[in-house]
Protein backbone atom coordinates (compact mmCIF):
# COMPACT_ATOMS: atom_id res chain seq x y z
CA UNK A 1 0.00 0.00 0.00
CA UNK A 2 1.73 3.34 -1.01
CA UNK A 3 -1.48 5.41 -1.19
CA UNK A 4 -4.84 5.90 0.28
CA UNK A 5 -7.47 5.72 -2.24
CA UNK A 6 -10.38 8.57 -1.60
CA UNK A 7 -12.87 7.70 1.18
CA UNK A 8 -10.37 6.26 3.62
CA UNK A 9 -11.24 6.32 7.05
CA UNK A 10 -9.19 6.70 9.81
CA UNK A 11 -9.53 6.36 14.04
CA UNK A 12 -7.91 9.53 15.17
CA UNK A 13 -7.57 10.60 19.22
CA UNK A 14 -11.25 8.82 19.52
CA UNK A 15 -13.13 9.47 16.70
CA UNK A 16 -13.70 8.14 13.01
CA UNK A 17 -12.57 10.80 10.47
CA UNK A 18 -11.51 10.98 6.43
CA UNK A 19 -7.17 10.19 5.91
CA UNK A 20 -7.57 13.90 4.90
CA UNK A 21 -8.84 15.55 7.85
CA UNK A 22 -6.02 13.09 9.59
CA UNK A 23 -3.26 14.87 7.47
CA UNK A 24 -0.28 15.57 10.10
CA UNK A 25 0.67 19.35 10.52
CA UNK A 26 4.31 19.64 9.29
CA UNK A 27 6.01 20.60 12.83
CA UNK A 28 4.26 17.38 14.20
CA UNK A 29 7.37 16.18 16.72
CA UNK A 30 7.54 12.34 15.98
CA UNK A 31 7.73 13.20 12.02
CA UNK A 32 11.15 15.43 12.92
CA UNK A 33 12.88 13.08 15.83
CA UNK A 34 11.60 9.66 15.31
CA UNK A 35 10.33 8.77 18.95
CA UNK A 36 6.69 7.20 18.47
CA UNK A 37 5.38 3.96 19.25
CA UNK A 38 3.35 1.79 16.73
CA UNK A 39 2.30 -1.73 16.28
CA UNK A 40 1.01 -4.01 13.15
CA UNK A 41 -1.69 -6.23 13.33
CA UNK A 42 -3.92 -8.60 11.11
CA UNK A 43 -7.28 -8.97 10.41
CA UNK A 44 -8.53 -12.41 8.53
CA UNK A 45 -11.70 -12.93 7.61
CA UNK A 46 -13.61 -15.76 8.68
CA UNK A 47 -16.52 -15.84 6.51
CA UNK A 48 -17.62 -12.69 4.37
CA UNK A 49 -18.78 -9.67 6.39
CA UNK A 50 -17.10 -11.39 9.32
CA UNK A 51 -13.48 -10.77 10.37
CA UNK A 52 -11.36 -12.03 13.31
CA UNK A 53 -8.42 -9.67 14.50
CA UNK A 54 -5.33 -11.75 15.25
CA UNK A 55 -4.12 -10.95 19.13
CA UNK A 56 -5.40 -8.32 19.46
CA UNK A 57 -4.87 -8.29 22.98
CA UNK A 58 -1.36 -8.81 23.06
CA UNK A 59 -0.94 -6.35 20.62
CA UNK A 60 -2.33 -3.32 22.28
CA UNK A 61 -0.27 -4.36 25.77
CA UNK A 62 2.81 -4.47 23.67
CA UNK A 63 1.90 -0.82 22.05
CA UNK A 64 1.23 0.49 25.57
CA UNK A 65 4.51 -1.32 26.53
CA UNK A 66 6.45 0.61 23.98
CA UNK A 67 4.71 3.77 25.25
CA UNK A 68 5.93 2.96 28.58
CA UNK A 69 9.27 2.14 27.32
CA UNK A 70 9.35 5.69 25.57
CA UNK A 71 7.61 7.98 27.98
CA UNK A 72 4.55 8.40 25.91
CA UNK A 73 2.26 6.73 28.09
CA UNK A 74 2.49 10.11 30.53
CA UNK A 75 0.18 12.25 27.86
CA UNK A 76 -1.46 9.38 26.19
CA UNK A 77 -5.16 9.69 27.04
CA UNK A 78 -6.23 6.79 25.48
CA UNK A 79 -6.92 3.87 27.47
CA UNK A 80 -6.26 -0.24 26.38
CA UNK A 81 -9.86 -0.45 25.88
CA UNK A 82 -9.71 3.02 23.41
CA UNK A 83 -7.17 1.91 21.32
CA UNK A 84 -8.82 -2.26 21.24
CA UNK A 85 -12.36 -0.21 20.29
CA UNK A 86 -10.41 1.99 17.49
CA UNK A 87 -8.88 -1.12 15.99
CA UNK A 88 -12.45 -2.65 15.66
CA UNK A 89 -13.64 1.17 14.47
CA UNK A 90 -10.81 1.45 11.87
CA UNK A 91 -11.81 -1.96 10.47
CA UNK A 92 -15.54 -1.27 10.45
CA UNK A 93 -15.28 2.18 8.83
CA UNK A 94 -13.70 0.79 5.99
CA UNK A 95 -15.62 -2.12 5.58
CA UNK A 96 -12.34 -4.28 5.93
CA UNK A 97 -13.65 -7.94 7.27
CA UNK A 98 -9.75 -8.50 6.47
CA UNK A 99 -6.46 -6.28 6.49
CA UNK A 100 -4.01 -4.93 7.95
CA UNK A 101 -3.60 -2.41 11.44
CA UNK A 102 -1.19 0.28 12.03
CA UNK A 103 -1.72 2.33 15.55
CA UNK A 104 0.60 4.76 16.42
CA UNK A 105 1.01 6.81 19.07
CA UNK A 106 3.10 10.09 18.62
CA UNK A 107 4.28 13.40 19.85
CA UNK A 108 2.08 15.89 18.12
CA UNK A 109 3.19 19.64 17.28
CA UNK A 110 4.03 22.44 19.68
CA UNK A 111 7.47 22.95 21.53
CA UNK A 112 10.21 21.76 18.71
CA UNK A 113 13.10 21.09 21.35
CA UNK A 114 13.95 17.78 21.77
CA UNK A 115 12.41 17.12 25.09
CA UNK A 116 9.50 18.86 24.51
CA UNK A 117 7.79 16.53 26.94
CA UNK A 118 4.38 18.89 27.21
CA UNK A 119 3.68 18.40 23.49
CA UNK A 120 0.11 16.34 23.08
CA UNK A 121 0.24 12.72 22.88
CA UNK A 122 -2.20 11.44 19.95
CA UNK A 123 -2.61 8.45 18.68
CA UNK A 124 -3.80 7.23 14.92
CA UNK A 125 -4.59 3.75 13.91
CA UNK A 126 -5.35 3.29 10.46
CA UNK A 127 -6.41 0.18 8.41
CA UNK A 128 -6.26 -1.50 5.06
CA UNK A 129 -6.08 -4.46 2.37
CA UNK A 130 -2.76 -6.10 2.42
CA UNK A 131 -1.97 -9.08 1.06
CA UNK A 132 1.10 -11.68 1.16
CA UNK A 133 4.05 -9.29 3.17
CA UNK A 134 6.89 -11.09 1.36
CA UNK A 135 4.99 -12.33 -1.71
CA UNK A 136 2.41 -15.27 -1.94
CA UNK A 137 5.71 -17.05 -4.02
CA UNK A 138 7.72 -16.89 -0.70
CA UNK A 139 5.29 -18.22 1.28
CA UNK A 140 4.93 -21.23 -1.26
CA UNK A 141 8.33 -21.62 -1.71
CA UNK A 142 10.73 -19.76 0.37
CA UNK A 143 12.64 -16.58 0.02
CA UNK A 144 16.50 -15.71 -0.62
CA UNK A 145 17.79 -14.00 2.63
CA UNK A 146 21.12 -12.27 3.29
CA UNK A 147 23.24 -11.76 6.21
CA UNK A 148 22.86 -7.96 6.57
CA UNK A 149 26.26 -5.62 6.89
CA UNK A 150 24.02 -3.75 9.21
CA UNK A 151 23.85 -4.68 12.90
CA UNK A 152 21.18 -4.72 15.55
CA UNK A 153 22.05 -2.33 17.80
CA UNK A 154 22.90 -3.08 21.10
CA UNK A 155 20.81 -3.38 24.64
CA UNK A 156 22.45 0.04 25.74
CA UNK A 157 21.70 2.00 22.46
CA UNK A 158 18.01 1.27 21.59
CA UNK A 159 15.26 -0.43 23.08
CA UNK A 160 14.30 -3.03 21.05
CA UNK A 161 11.07 -4.69 23.07
CA UNK A 162 9.43 -1.60 22.09
CA UNK A 163 7.93 -0.55 18.68
CA UNK A 164 9.76 2.45 18.49
CA UNK A 165 9.35 4.27 15.03
CA UNK A 166 13.09 5.86 14.65
CA UNK A 167 13.77 2.30 15.36
CA UNK A 168 12.93 0.82 12.13
CA UNK A 169 15.84 3.38 10.46
CA UNK A 170 17.83 0.03 11.08
CA UNK A 171 15.63 -2.09 9.59
CA UNK A 172 14.84 -0.01 6.05
CA UNK A 173 18.79 0.12 5.46
CA UNK A 174 19.45 -3.13 6.02
CA UNK A 175 16.06 -4.11 3.58
CA UNK A 176 17.13 -1.62 0.89
CA UNK A 177 20.85 -3.33 1.16
CA UNK A 178 18.94 -6.65 1.00
CA UNK A 179 17.05 -5.70 -2.14
CA UNK A 180 19.73 -3.78 -4.03
CA UNK A 181 21.77 -7.21 -3.84
CA UNK A 182 19.50 -9.64 -5.58
CA UNK A 183 17.49 -10.80 -2.07
CA UNK A 184 14.36 -10.40 -0.40
CA UNK A 185 15.30 -9.50 2.81
CA UNK A 186 17.95 -9.04 5.40
CA UNK A 187 18.83 -11.20 8.71
CA UNK A 188 20.80 -8.99 11.48
CA UNK A 189 23.30 -9.92 13.75
CA UNK A 190 24.14 -8.17 17.62
CA UNK A 191 27.55 -7.33 18.02
CA UNK A 192 28.93 -10.59 19.33
CA UNK A 193 28.07 -12.02 15.84
CA UNK A 194 24.65 -13.69 16.80
CA UNK A 195 21.66 -14.29 14.74
CA UNK A 196 18.85 -11.60 16.06
CA UNK A 197 15.98 -11.50 13.42
CA UNK A 198 14.81 -9.97 10.30
CA UNK A 199 14.11 -6.49 9.32
CA UNK A 200 10.37 -6.98 10.43
CA UNK A 201 10.65 -10.62 11.17
CA UNK A 202 11.87 -12.89 14.19
CA UNK A 203 14.10 -15.88 13.11
CA UNK A 204 13.54 -20.07 13.63
CA UNK A 205 15.53 -22.82 12.09
CA UNK A 206 14.79 -26.46 12.20
CA UNK A 207 17.49 -28.55 13.61
CA UNK A 208 17.09 -32.44 13.58
CA UNK A 209 13.24 -31.77 14.32
CA UNK A 210 13.20 -29.11 16.65
CA UNK A 211 12.54 -25.65 16.43
CA UNK A 212 15.29 -23.25 17.47
CA UNK A 213 14.98 -19.27 17.76
CA UNK A 214 16.63 -16.78 19.70
CA UNK A 215 15.97 -16.06 23.21
CA UNK A 216 14.14 -12.66 24.46
CA UNK A 217 17.05 -11.82 26.43
CA UNK A 218 18.87 -11.10 22.76
CA UNK A 219 17.87 -7.49 21.17
CA UNK A 220 14.64 -8.91 19.18
CA UNK A 221 11.49 -7.88 19.35
CA UNK A 222 8.72 -9.94 21.13
CA UNK A 223 7.40 -11.04 18.19
CA UNK A 224 3.49 -12.07 19.02
CA UNK A 225 3.94 -14.32 16.10
CA UNK A 226 7.23 -15.74 17.11
CA UNK A 227 5.00 -16.47 20.75
CA UNK A 228 2.46 -18.25 18.58
CA UNK A 229 4.52 -20.67 16.57
CA UNK A 230 6.64 -21.57 19.76
CA UNK A 231 2.95 -22.46 21.46
CA UNK A 232 1.44 -24.42 18.75
CA UNK A 233 4.89 -26.24 17.49
CA UNK A 234 4.77 -27.60 21.80
CA UNK A 235 0.73 -28.22 21.41
CA UNK A 236 2.23 -30.68 18.46
CA UNK A 237 4.50 -32.19 20.19
CA UNK A 238 7.45 -30.70 18.26
CA UNK A 239 10.01 -29.81 20.96
CA UNK A 240 11.44 -25.75 20.91
CA UNK A 241 14.95 -24.54 21.77
CA UNK A 242 15.27 -20.10 22.49
CA UNK A 243 19.13 -20.07 22.29
CA UNK A 244 21.93 -17.86 20.75
CA UNK A 245 22.95 -19.24 17.49
CA UNK A 246 25.53 -17.63 14.73
CA UNK A 247 25.74 -17.80 10.80
CA UNK A 248 26.96 -20.92 10.40
CA UNK A 249 24.40 -22.77 12.26
CA UNK A 250 22.06 -20.88 9.89
CA UNK A 251 23.97 -22.06 6.96
CA UNK A 252 23.63 -25.73 7.75
CA UNK A 253 20.00 -25.71 9.41
CA UNK A 254 17.43 -28.17 7.67
CA UNK A 255 14.59 -25.70 7.40
CA UNK A 256 14.99 -21.84 8.04
CA UNK A 257 11.42 -19.92 8.37
CA UNK A 258 10.71 -16.34 9.27
CA UNK A 259 7.92 -15.23 11.45
CA UNK A 260 6.22 -11.60 11.92
CA UNK A 261 2.31 -10.22 11.87
CA UNK A 262 2.72 -8.65 7.90
CA UNK A 263 5.14 -11.48 6.62
CA UNK A 264 3.01 -14.43 8.87
CA UNK A 265 5.25 -17.39 8.19
CA UNK A 266 7.86 -17.19 5.65
CA UNK A 267 10.05 -20.30 4.31
CA UNK A 268 13.89 -19.08 3.84
CA UNK A 269 15.40 -21.39 1.00
CA UNK A 270 18.56 -19.43 0.57
CA UNK A 271 21.18 -17.43 2.82
CA UNK A 272 24.18 -15.70 1.26
CA UNK A 273 23.83 -17.77 -1.18
CA UNK A 274 23.67 -21.53 0.58
CA UNK A 275 20.52 -23.44 -0.35
CA UNK A 276 18.79 -24.15 2.94
CA UNK A 277 17.64 -27.88 3.46
CA UNK A 278 15.80 -29.07 0.62
CA UNK A 279 15.62 -25.57 -1.26
CA UNK A 280 12.38 -24.50 -0.89
CA UNK A 281 9.49 -24.96 1.84
CA UNK A 282 10.63 -27.45 4.66
CA UNK A 283 7.94 -29.89 5.79
CA UNK A 284 7.88 -29.04 9.20
CA UNK A 285 7.75 -24.96 8.20
CA UNK A 286 4.68 -26.41 5.96
CA UNK A 287 3.20 -27.74 9.10
CA UNK A 288 3.62 -24.78 11.15
CA UNK A 289 2.38 -22.34 8.25
CA UNK A 290 -0.79 -24.84 7.30
CA UNK A 291 -1.71 -24.81 11.86
CA UNK A 292 -0.83 -20.58 11.68
CA UNK A 293 -3.58 -19.87 8.96
CA UNK A 294 -5.72 -22.24 10.10
CA UNK A 295 -5.62 -20.76 13.67
CA UNK A 296 -5.68 -16.76 12.23
CA UNK A 297 -8.71 -17.97 9.93
CA UNK A 298 -11.17 -19.15 13.27
CA UNK A 299 -11.03 -22.85 12.52
CA UNK A 300 -8.84 -24.04 15.27
CA UNK A 301 -10.84 -21.64 18.10
CA UNK A 302 -11.99 -25.12 19.85
CA UNK A 303 -7.88 -24.82 21.62
CA UNK A 304 -7.12 -20.89 20.00
CA UNK A 305 -10.11 -19.06 20.13
CA UNK A 306 -8.93 -17.20 23.06
CA UNK A 307 -6.56 -15.63 20.48
CA UNK A 308 -9.66 -13.49 17.95
CA UNK A 309 -11.38 -10.94 18.50
CA UNK A 310 -14.62 -11.40 16.20
CA UNK A 311 -16.21 -8.12 14.78
CA UNK A 312 -18.71 -7.76 11.72
CA UNK A 313 -18.84 -5.45 8.76
CA UNK A 314 -21.51 -4.23 6.72
C1 LIG B 1 11.93 -6.00 14.07
C2 LIG B 1 10.78 -6.93 14.14
N1 LIG B 1 10.99 -8.18 14.61
C3 LIG B 1 9.98 -9.07 14.69
C4 LIG B 1 8.70 -8.74 14.28
C5 LIG B 1 7.59 -9.75 14.40
O1 LIG B 1 6.71 -9.37 15.41
P1 LIG B 1 5.17 -9.79 15.37
O2 LIG B 1 5.16 -11.26 15.18
O3 LIG B 1 4.66 -9.38 16.69
O4 LIG B 1 4.54 -9.07 14.25
C6 LIG B 1 8.45 -7.46 13.78
C7 LIG B 1 7.10 -7.08 13.35
O5 LIG B 1 6.35 -6.51 14.11
C8 LIG B 1 9.50 -6.54 13.72
O6 LIG B 1 9.29 -5.31 13.24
Amino acid sequence: MTTQPPGVQVWLNGQVVSAEQARLPHLTHSFHYGLAAFEGIRAYQTRPGRGAIFRLKDHIRRLMESCRVTTLDRGLKWTTDDLTQGCIAALQANSLDSGYLRPVVYIADGAMGIGAANNPIHAMIAAWKWGAYLGEEGLKNGIRCRISSFQRPGHATVMSKAKINGQYVNSILAKREAAASGYDEAILLNEQGYITEASGENVFMVQAGKLVTPPLGMNILGGITRLTVLQIARDMGIETVERAFARDELYCADEVFLTGTAAEVTPVREVDGRMIGIGSRGAITELMQQEYFETVQGRRDDKYGHWLTYYDVT
